[in-house]
C-alpha cells in the first residue's frame, strides 16, 4: 500500500518560493534524519533531498531561500551551484555533472504530499521552526 504523508498546504508556499523540512525517514527499520524542501513555480512542485552534491550541506544557507534571484533555478547558498528546476541536474559551479536527489511528491485535496518512502512520526510545525532555528547550516 503506498503511503502519502501530508507535510503542507500548496498555500503554506507562496509561488516562486521554497521551503525546507526537517523529516526523518525509516530505512530499514532504523530512523534517519532527512532534510527535503520543496519548491512552488506556478502549480507544480518540486522537491528534492536538502543536500548539496558538493560539500553535503543545505542548500538554503538563508533560510528557505532556494532560488537564484530573478531566475527559475535552483541554488545553492554556499558556493553558488546552479541546478534546473525541473530536473535537480547542476549546470554550473562546482557539482556540474552531479544531480540533486529527488524526493516524490503530489499534491491531494490542498496537500503537498511525499509518497514512495516511510516516515517516522512528522514533527509538528512549531517543534519544526524550533529545530531550524536552533540548529544554522555551519560553513
Ligand atoms: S556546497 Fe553547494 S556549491 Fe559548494
Amino acid at each position: 500500500m503506498t503511503v502519502a504523508y501530508a507535510i503542507c498546504s500548496v498555500s503554506d508556499i507562496p509561488n516562486r518560493r521554497g521551503r525546507g523540512f526537517e523529516l526523518v525517514r525509516v530505512v530499514d527499520g532504523a530512523e534517519k534524519p532527512w532534510p527535503i524542501f520543496v519548491v512552488r513555480w506556478d502549480k507544480q512542485v518540486f522537491a528534492y533531498v536538502n543536500r548539496c552534491p558538493h560539500n553535503n550541506v543545505n542548500l538554503d544557507w538563508e533560510t528557505n531561500q532556494f532560488f537564484e534571484p530573478g531566475t527559475k533555478n535552483i541554488v545553492c547558498g554556499k558556493h553558488g551551484s546552479l541546478f534546473e528546476l525541473a530536473s535537480g541536474k547542476c549546470f554550473d559551479g562546482p557539482c556540474v555533472g552531479k544531480d540533486l536527489e529527488p524526493v516524490s511528491v503530489c499534491v491531494l485535496d490542498g496537500d503537498i504530499c511525499v509518497v514512495g518512502v516511510e516516515l517516522a512520526e512528522l514533527p509538528d510545525e512549531d517543534d519544526e521552526e524550533a529545530a531550524r532555528s536552533a540548529s544554522p547550516p555551519s560553513p
